[in-house]
């Protein structure tokens, strides 16, 4: 069942062969993805030859083979874990019936919804980062870059893949339409506001990767979750994929803390204008775009009281990140502590499946700030820790959507939020330098003044490896 049939036009571990309607429905969909991969994937590379790693099977060992390709021929297809045996319901009024092959009825339209809002996020990604490989700091991130990027791309085909075998028609047409959609189009934009921002440098690149491929993370393992079991078992194997993507900016956000650290201690100073005009990062305004993509990744878990996301708990659709690590799974007796503007208030545990999600979300976050804290503590600027802003800060979405408060979850006057905001977030001026820093390096083994070099290259092989041959 593991193993992936690449002989077939769309590579796919899921008997595509014995059910022709499907395969050629999806035949059908091949070429006008390709056609968007041409026409809204990253711009200019598509004939250089890169080294990426391609899905061959779905066990959790060994399960994918490196070798230079060139992007458009990226061998996309359609792979779901391996079913469990008996897999039962695990949360919600349903808890412990066996789970659904097929679409109930009566969840069918909450379903799609759910399908296509994950799925509208993998192409949008690839069409806000379509221009960052003009401003690479290595081949080695470059080709971090394009393993993302053709990786979203499959992230799409998992989700077209089960709009084309469970949801008929219907199905059909949402999958056109995720074409069809583009990242900050007027007419038709994505369909999450994060979503439709570019990213036009590689610090917002590695702050994007670290945050929102981590909103993306905890949204498919609670979809793992799901009673229907061809969702859960294709979200199982994306986030085998994912880890690398939070990979790339965990050490990407390192290397430059790294960095900075380092010309401190040659320039032996802490002065942001002296580290600026050496041409790093100073630390004050990497916690400003941390403080900028933590706080726009949060509003992505929606509101903290929500009778939708009590709905899909309470019906077996969508269910906690980690499920099983909870005592209780069906949430009709306890309640949450929240903390609004106005004061304490209790509500309906089923009502703050949204908050309890974006809670252990904050939780999986503070572990990379304790590995740079550590670097930055070693090198004795203790003083300089970074730090995650309180989830009340700068939300659009939620109890605390447009109120003043300050990077530490304080209820401040209007005029002091209006003062201070361009000293927690990048302001136009902290923007225009991080993109003053952002050359092209493309030599093997060479990289940008402002980061440091990784740790260790790509699957064993040396960091200077021509890990992406221009054409
Ligand atoms: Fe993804
Ligand atoms: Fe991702």
């Amino acid at each position: 069942m593991s193993g992936i049939n690449y002989s077939e036009k769309i590579p796919n571990n899921v008997n595509l062969a014995t059910d022709r309607t499907l395969q050629r429905a999806l035949e059908h969909w091949q070429p006008k993805f390709i056609d968007w991969w041409r026409g809204m994937g990253p711009t200019d590379f598509q004939a250089a030859d890169v080294y990426l790693r391609t899905a061959v099977s779905v066990d959790a060992e060994g399960w994918a083979q490196y070798g230079a390709v060139k992007m458009p021929e990226y061998r996309w297809g359609i792979f779901l874990a391996d079913p469990a045996a008996e897999r039962k319901i695990g949360f919600g009024d349903a808890m412990g019936q066996p789970v659904w092959q097929q679409v109930p009825g009566e969840y069918r339209s909450t379903l799609r919804r759910l399908i296509v809002t994950q799925g509208d996020t993998e192409p949008a990604s690839v069409e806000q980062q379509r221009l960052l490989g003009h401003t690479c700091p290595s081949l080695y991130d470059l080709r971090n870059l394009f393993q993302v990027n053709v990786e979203e791309g499959r992230h799409l085909w998992a989700m077209v893949y089960l709009l084309h075998a469970y949801f008929g028609r219907d199905g059909r047409e949402e999958a056109e339409e995720l074409l069809q959609r583009h990242s900050g189009d007027a007419d038709k934009p994505r369909i999450l506001t994060t979503f439709n921002e570019p990213i036009s440098d590689w610090l917002s690149f590695y702050c994007f990767t670290y945050f929102t491929d981590r909103d993306g993370k905890y949204q498919l393992k609670s979809l793992a979750e799901s009673g229907f079991d061809p969702l859960s078992r294709t979200c199982r194997f994306m986030l085998t994929e994912e880890a690398h993507h939070m990979f790339v900016g965990e050490t990407g956000i390192g290397r430059v803390v790294k960095r900075t650290l380092e010309v401190m201690k040659e320039l032996g100073t802490d002065d942001p204008a002296r580290i600026r005009a050496h041409g790093a990062v100073d630390l004050g305004l990497l916690q400003k775009y941390l403080n900028f993509w933590c706080s726009s990744s949060l509003d992505l878990f929606g509101n903290e009281i929500s009778s939708n996301s009590a709905a899909n708990f309470a019906n077996g659709l969508k269910g906690r990140p980690d499920e099983t690590s909870y005592e209780d799974h069906v949430l009709r007796e306890s309640t949450f502590q929240l903390t609004t503007p106005q004061g304490e208030e209790s509500v309906p545990m089923l009502n703050a499946v949204n908050e309890v999600m974006r809670e252990s979300y904050l939780k999986d976050c503070e572990i990379g700030l304790k590995r740079w804290n550590r670097i930055i503590e070693r090198a004795g600027h203790g003083a300089l820790a970074l730090k995650l802003p309180s989830s009340r800060f700068r939300r659009s979405i939620g109890i605390w959507a447009g109120q003043p408060v300050d990077p530490e979850g304080n209820l401040i006057s209007n005029e002091l939020y209006k003062d201070k905001i361009n000293s927690w977030v990048p302001s136009e001026q902290d923007r225009a330098f991080v993109q003053s820093l952002m050359h092209r390096v493309v030599e093997p083994g060479k990289i940008a003044g402002w980061v440091a070099p990784p740790e260790r290259g790509i699957n064993n092989l040396p960091v200077e490896y021509d890990y992406v041959r221009l054409h």
